[in-house]
């Protein structure tokens, strides 16, 4: 039976890969560190490794798996932006991926963060702990009828505009593979000039790669409706942070939901509640009244982590049986 060697493993990756193994028995060493060139000694003597977004696939780190023996990436989510898919080519290290797991469950997520954003309940549920029943800084907008911007119409960003458009909302799209289910939902492709102008909500749904890093830059900041209240729930490096935080200063952006953070690998998924943080960016970002944070928990319902653990090691038991796997990216 091939060992697995999981890194960056919380108490519920156990869990659901516990009972998703029940039908495979492989063996899984569970690593709370994240993977990086230094930690992928842990991996000796494994088959493969899990990993999951934070963790580090450079090349140094596939160099330093390679060289132990370690034979596939079997990555626990659906982006592999942080695999350098070329050395791990030249390496013969496969590397496979969940690409569809409850797009829904983000989709969700990115409808709670806006919800939660633009009606203030956040800041309401604190108040009224507190006795405090004013409403002066609670004041949202009715979304019926107003124009939502979805960048990338694949799985998620089409599942998102699936809910906006329960909500009666118009949409806008852009995407390089238009999709006729959006447009069967009456969406609109159009460029992204028109889209960032004529939004109301832009809600960010494409993978993070060289064309689309800081696609929200400045120059589209600008180009947004003043007001407009822009969503992240697909990776940090999709949007320049500093420049949203000049365009919040400058009350143009109308608010910031974000669910990844460019700089997320040092924070997220650990409790710093009692470190000061050193990333004066992301406390510049959380003292605005007009930003939500969450820490990369969009994926993070039972369905999902239950066909994570099912797909992973499904992809895992595919490649052992030297199977062509439909999930194996880089091919
Ligand atoms: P997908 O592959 O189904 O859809 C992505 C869409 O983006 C495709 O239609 C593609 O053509 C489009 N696209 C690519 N480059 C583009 C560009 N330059 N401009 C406009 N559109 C472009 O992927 P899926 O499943 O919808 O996931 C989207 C992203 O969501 C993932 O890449 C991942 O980064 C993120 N994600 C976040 C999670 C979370 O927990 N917050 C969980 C799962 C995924």
């Amino acid at each position: 039976m091939p060992l697995i060697a999981m890194f960056s493993a919380q108490p519920y990756d156990r869990r659901f890969f516990e009972t998703a193994n029940a039908r495979h028995g492989f063996h899984i060493s569970y690593h709370d560190v994240a993977l990086s060139a230094e930690s992928a000694v842990l991996a000796h003597g494994a088959d493969g490794v899990c990993a999951f977004v934070n963790d580090t696939l450079d090349a140094a780190t596939l160099e330093a798996l390679s060289a132990q023996g370690v034979r596939f990436v079997a990555m626990r989510c659906a982006g592999f932006n942080n695999v350098d898919i070329a050395a791990a080519k030249r390496l013969g290290v496969a590397v496979v991926r969940v690409p569809a797991y409850s797009p829904e469950a983000v989709a969700e997520h990115a409808l709670a963060l806006l919800l939660t954003l633009n009606r203030r309940t956040h800041r309401a549920y604190n108040r009224v702990r507190e006795g405090n029943f004013m409403l002066e800084g609670l004041l949202g907008m009715t979304l019926h009828g107003k124009t939502v911007g979805v960048i990338g119409t694949g799985r998620i960003g089409l599942a998102t505009a699936r809910i906006f458009r329960g909500f009666g909302c118009h949409l806008l799209g852009e995407d390089r593979y238009p999709c006729d289910d959006f447009t069967a939902l009456g969406g609109e492709y159009v460029s992204r000039e028109c889209l960032l102008a004529e939004s109301d909500v832009v809600s960010l749904h494409c993978p993070l790669t060289d064309d689309t890093r800081y696609l929200i830059d400045a120059q589209a900041l600008a180009a947004m409706k003043p007001g407009a209240m822009l969503i992240n729930t697909s990776r940090g490096g999709l949007i320049d942070t500093r420049a949203v935080i000049e365009s919040l200063k400058a009350r143009r952006l109308g608010g910031l939901a974000i669910d990844v953070y460019e700089q997320e690998t040092s924070l997220f998924f650990r409790d710093h509640s009692s470190d000061i943080i050193d990333d004066d960016v992301f406390q510049r970002l959380v003292t605005f009244p007009n930003v939500l944070i969450t820490g990369h928990q969009g994926f993070f319902t039972q369905e999902a982590l239950t066909e994570i653990a099912e797909v992973t090691l499904d992809n895992v038991a595919c490649l052992m049986r030297g199977a062509p796997c439909a999930n194996r990216v880089g091919d």
